[in-house]
Order: structure tokens, then C-alpha cells, then sequence
């Protein structure tokens, strides 16, 4: 066993640590605009749902050295984005969408991926994708030295493809997300574990 003083680690080395230990990662590939409308799209595996009335996600977006990346740029001129969901089948467009475009360039036109158009928010959804939500900006916090865009959204609208749904539920058999882990890697859902639910059901149980 090696013990790792957080206060001793460059900021490179806490990082290599945490993406490899916090796994596995979904990831939120998302959309939003610029001024001129042009559609931005890149993939952000520090998320997570962190609220579920109104439902709220929670996405960390980094810098690129002191600047804000087009994502947290657009975010912060217009207050809305669409997370949509990464899959096995949009696993390379998505990796690829993460390089660095000019700030006017669009990842989705560049991709040839096909949009929809979102009805409350207006950066669309990506049509590949078969599970998005539309979000507007709740909070938005700096953490850390480097100024990292801490972004709480609230999901104002779900879509979920009809053959992902089991009643109001997503059907964990049919659902392929792709999850993030460290350095250059990538995982599809293994073996899916079902155990029942422990202690007395309430209503405070049905998170
Ligand atoms: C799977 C994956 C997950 C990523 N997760 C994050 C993340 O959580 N936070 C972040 O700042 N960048 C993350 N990146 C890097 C961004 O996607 C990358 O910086 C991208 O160029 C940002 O695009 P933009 O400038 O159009 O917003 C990730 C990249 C990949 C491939």
C-alpha cells in the first residue's frame, strides 16, 4: 500500500489518481450554442445527479489553462445545455468530439451528427443519442486553484427512446451506456447484479 499526501500532489497527479479511481464515469455529452447558434458539442465524464425535484445534474468542467472551454463558455452566455447520453454505438463520434475545435467550429456539423431540436432550451439534442435532457444552469461554483467550472443544471425535459422504457423506468437490459475510466480507457456494462431492495419501503426509500 502507497499513501499519496493530497497536499503533496501536483495538480496532474491528483488527477491521474482520481479518474482512475473514481470509476466508472457516464458520460455527458454535451450540447449547447454560441451567440451565432453554432452547436458545440463534447463529452464530460464528471457528472452525476445530485437532485431529484426539480431533478438536477452536476457536471465539472475544467479549464484549458486559464481560458473556459467552449462548453463553459456557452453555458455561461446563455444558461442552457442538453446532456445527452453517451452509448456503446456513439462511442467514437463522442471520443472524437472531445478534440479541440475553434471556439466558432461545430463539433456536430464537423461529426455529421444530426440534431433535433430541444422545447424548452435552445441548443438541440443530438438524434443519435437515446436518452437526453435539457437543462438550464442552476449554479455554476470555481473550485480549486485551477478555477474549475463546478455546473449544477436543472433538467426542465427527459427523452428517452420508447425501446429504452420498462412502465416509467429505463430498461437496464436494453440500455447500453458507455462509461469512462482511467487514462485512455472505456467500458460497456458487465454482468448486471440485481438485489432486492433492503429494509422497510417507504416513501423517503424511493429515491
Ligand atoms: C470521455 C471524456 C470525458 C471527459 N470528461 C471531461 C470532464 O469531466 N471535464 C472536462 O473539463 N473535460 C472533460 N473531457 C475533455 C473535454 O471533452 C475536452 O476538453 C473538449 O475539447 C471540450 O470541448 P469544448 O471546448 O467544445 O467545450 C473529457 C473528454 C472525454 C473524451
Amino acid at each position: 500500500m502507497r499513501s499519496f499526501a493530497a497536499n503533496e500532489l501536483s495538480a496532474p497527479e491528483a488527477y491521474a489518481l482520481l479518474v482512475g479511481i473514481v470509476v466508472p464515469r457516464p458520460v455527458a455529452w454535451i450540447t449547447t450554442v454560441n451567440a451565432a447558434g453554432t452547436v458545440n458539442a463534447a463529452p464530460f465524464s464528471c457528472y452525476t445527479f445530485v437532485c431529484n425535484r426539480p431533478p438536477m445534474l452536476a457536471v465539472n468542467i475544467g479549464r484549458r489553462g486559464e481560458a473556459l472551454k467552449d462548453t463553459a463558455a456557452n453555458i455561461a452566455a446563455t444558461g442552457q445545455f442538453v446532456v445527452n447520453v453517451a452509448t456503446e454505438e456513439t462511442l467514437a463520434s463522442m471520443h472524437a468530439s472531445s478534440a479541440e475545435y475553434a471556439p466558432g467550429e461545430s463539433e456536430a456539423a464537423a461529426l455529421g451528427l444530426k440534431t433535433l431540436a430541444s422545447a424548452h432550451v435552445a441548443p438541440p439534442r443530438l438524434a443519435c443519442s437515446p436518452i437526453a435532457m435539457e437543462c438550464r444552469t442552476e449554479r455554476l461554483l470555481e473550485l480549486g486553484e485551477q478555477r474549475s467550472g463546478l455546473l449544477i443544471g436543472e433538467v426542465l425535459a427527459f427523452h428517452v427512446a420508447e425501446a429504452l422504457l420498462a412502465g416509467d423506468r429505463v430498461a437496464m437490459d436494453r440500455f447500453h451506456p458507455i462509461a469512462r475510466l482511467g487514462g485512455p480507457h472505456y467500458a460497456a456494462l458487465g454482468r448486471i447484479i440485481t438485489q432486492p431492495r433492503v429494509g422497510q419501503a417507504g416513501p423517503t426509500e424511493r429515491r
